[in-house]
């Protein structure tokens, strides 16, 4: 989710890379603001400044070490993946020879194997990060070509990396012999072209350049392009041109940091599909066993762990619920999920064979902060599962799994939602392969089905407008209730968060067995019902039970909408809506069951007039007890 921008104008004393570049940053710095930095080539070779922190930090120590204009230009905004918010972590990296300046979007899944390999050959790393790798292997792909940087050699070396590397990258790369020039290349993140008038200009989206230029080049996937101030080219890795598709970009600067989407939330929903797949990136070796290197807690100690208590707030507490249901049956451990405002005074019983997770996308909720502070004072160990490298939560624990989200400015999460139950999931697993709970190739199976659960999600994002219509319909109710059983529980207490905090809408969640145990008592004519149902195929009569609960409420006149999986016929007798989610394993469902409740949500809200990305009295971190 990084920002990244590049400039290739006219190698003359008022090349202007520098300005243009810093420009783009200051619009893309949403995207990810722990770091950033510049490369400029000059008639000496590559300048660089680079800093963590805001990107003010960067500028003024510009301002302390001006560098010259730059005829090519690369900046980058960091959204850390791997390795902490620091100046040598930050972007750009260069080469030992100082002949390339590289800066990265992304994750390389197989930068740990390349960095030994290089290591082996005497490599010198500088930064913790997967991004460095790739500028040694392009500046000793062009020493090894025997040609002094160029456009064509810089292009050149760029394809022969790219077939090396593994996972998702967007790279932005300057050669100091080779002024003018900048040389891209994408693989699943994004990139696109700005074409301007005597210069042209690259992007991470359409942000870095809108200012200067409508006209842009769509890039597919696996392409690097080469622009100079006159000149676009593109081609495939082999080396063959490419025809990159031109459009005019027709958003004004505030909709383009939305990626043209209405509201952060949207742009954010959208993400979702991409967020599990890359928090799920370079996890798993490929038999398919996990290898989670960011534990840091000796297998040892989880091997004698007896007890896991999840501990978070809001959202990142359903989170944990809905992962206690996985982890209890892979590991065949006790889970425990507490409100972390409630954990310490409940006096919980922590010994040093408890492993408390915190769940947190900002790293910063205070009352998450002050539990766990009390369970390492009670001697237990503490994982954090966090989207922002660097908070105050994984650095106050023992070890750190990161969600690999990308920013979330919506005060209602929703991808963090969902990459931290796939997080869990990888913990999980972890566990019970360390544990011998699950045989290796139980745990290939379930990574399997995990990496399949993306493109389910897209199937639902994509097929929102009977959501929408819903939402429209159901705009002025008072009140709705949402029910589910088993990992549809949390989900049901999630989907009723989101239409409170974004439509301002009593609504709550139930597990659907507990409605007549009391709740059911709040139905009637016309009360809108959610029921998330599980899979036909799952177990336990947990299909039948939940539309039984279904019948109980439709039969008082509740509207009943129903979250079902394509091809369960049954959910027809027992609802007036169904909302269709493809089949996925039992305990992946809320992945793909919680979606429509965002949308519901968010639609409802915008029908309502309101401020989806910053509802009243909230905000994105709770940072105060
Ligand atoms: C979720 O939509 C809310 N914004 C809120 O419940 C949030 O999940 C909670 O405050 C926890 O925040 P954190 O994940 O940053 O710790």
């Amino acid at each position: 989710m990084c920002g990244i921008v590049g400039y290739a104008g006219p190698d003359r004393e008022s090349s202007r890379g520098l300005e243009v570049v810093l420009e783009g940053l200051a619009r893309l710095e949403y995207r990810g603001y722990d770091s950033a930095g510049v490369a400029v080539v000059t008639g000496g070779g590559i300048a660089t400044q680079k800093r963590a922190g805001r990107l003010s930090r960067l500028t003024s120590a510009l301002q302390e070490r001006p560098l010259p204009g730059g005829s090519a230009a690369v900046g980058h905004t960091r959204w850390a993946t791997h390795g902490g918010p620091t100046d040598a972590n930050a972007h750009p990296h260069v080469s030992p020879d100082g002949s390339v300046a590289l800066i990265h979007n992304g994750i390389i899944e197989n930068y740990a194997a390349l960095r030994a390999e290089l290591g082996e050959g005497g490599a010198v790393f500088l930064s913790e990060t997967d991004t460095e790798v790739v500028a040694h292997l392009l500046a000793a792909e062009i020493s090894t070509a025997g040609s002094r940087g160029g456009a064509q050699a810089l292009a050149a070396a760029m394809r022969a990396v790219c077939q090396r590397l593994e996972g998702s990258f967007t790279l932005l790369v300057v050669h100091a012999d080779a002024p003018g020039v900048v040389v891209g290349a994408r693989r699943n993140s994004p990139l696109v072209v700005g074409l301007g008038d005597g210069e042209n200009y690259l992007g991470s989206d359409v942000s870095a350049f809108i200012s200067r230029t409508k006209r842009a080049l769509e890039l597919g996937q696996d392409q690097v392009v080469t622009i100079t101030a006159d000149e676009v080219g593109v081609t495939d890795l082999d080396g063959a041109a490419v025809d990159a598709t031109p459009y005019t970009v027709d958003w004004d600067a505030d909709a383009a940091e939305k990626g043209g989407f209405p509201w952060f939330m949207a742009k954010e929903i959208h993400e979702q599909p991409r967020a599990v797949a890359d928090t799920l990136l370079g996890r798993s070796d490929a038999s398919g066993a996990m290898t989670l290197d960011e534990m840091h807690v000796d297998p040892s100690v989880l091997r004698a762990i007896d007890k896991i208590i999840v501990v978070a707030c809001g959202t990142a507490a359903f989170a944990g619920h809905v992962a206690k249901y996985a982890i209890e049956h892979w590991c065949r451990v006790p889970v425990e999920v507490d409100l972390a405002h409630e954990f310490r005074y409940r006096d919980p019983v922590l010994t040093h064979r408890t492993l408390v997770v915190a769940i947190s996308q900002s790293g910063e909720t205070m009352d998450l902060v002050m539990a766990v502070r009390h369970a390492r004072e009670q001697g237990s160990k503490v994982l954090a599962i966090c989207n922002t490298r660097g908070s105050t939560i994984p650095r106050e624990s023992d070890a750190a799994l990161y969600t690999h989200a990308g920013p979330e400015i919506a005060v209602a999460s929703t991808k963090a939602f969902l990459s931290q139950v796939a997080a869990c999931y990888l913990l999980g697993l972890y566990l019970a392969q360390l544990r011998g709970n699950l045989f290796p190739d139980e745990v290939a199976t379930l990574v399997a089905q995990l990496r399949d659960v993306p493109d389910a999600v897209q199937t639902v994002v994509d097929a929102a407008d009977e959501v929408r219509e819903l939402a429209r319909e159901l705009v002025d109710s008072p009140t709705v209730l949402f029910l589910g059983r088993h990992v549809g529980y949390p989900v049901a207490l999630e989907g009723a968060l989101k239409l409170k905090e974004l439509a301002y809408i009593h609504a709550e969640g139930f597990a659907a067995g507990e409605l007549k145990h009391g709740p059911i008592a709040l139905v009637e004519p016309g009360v809108p019902v959610f029921v998330i149902v599980p899979s036909p195929r799952g177990r336990d009569q947990l299909h039948a039970k939940v539309l039984s609960n279904a019948a109980e409420v439709r039969a008082r006149g509740a509207r009943t909408i129903a979250i079902a999986e394509v091809g369960d016929d049954a959910v027809l007798d027992h609802a007036d809506v169904v909302i269709r989610v493809p089949a996925v394993p039992t305990l992946m469902a809320p992945l793909v069951t919680v979606v429509p409740l965002q949308i519901f949500a968010m639609e409802v809200a915008t029908a309502k007039g309101y401020d989806v990305d910053q509802p009243r009295n909230l905000a994105k971190s709770v940072t105060v007890e």
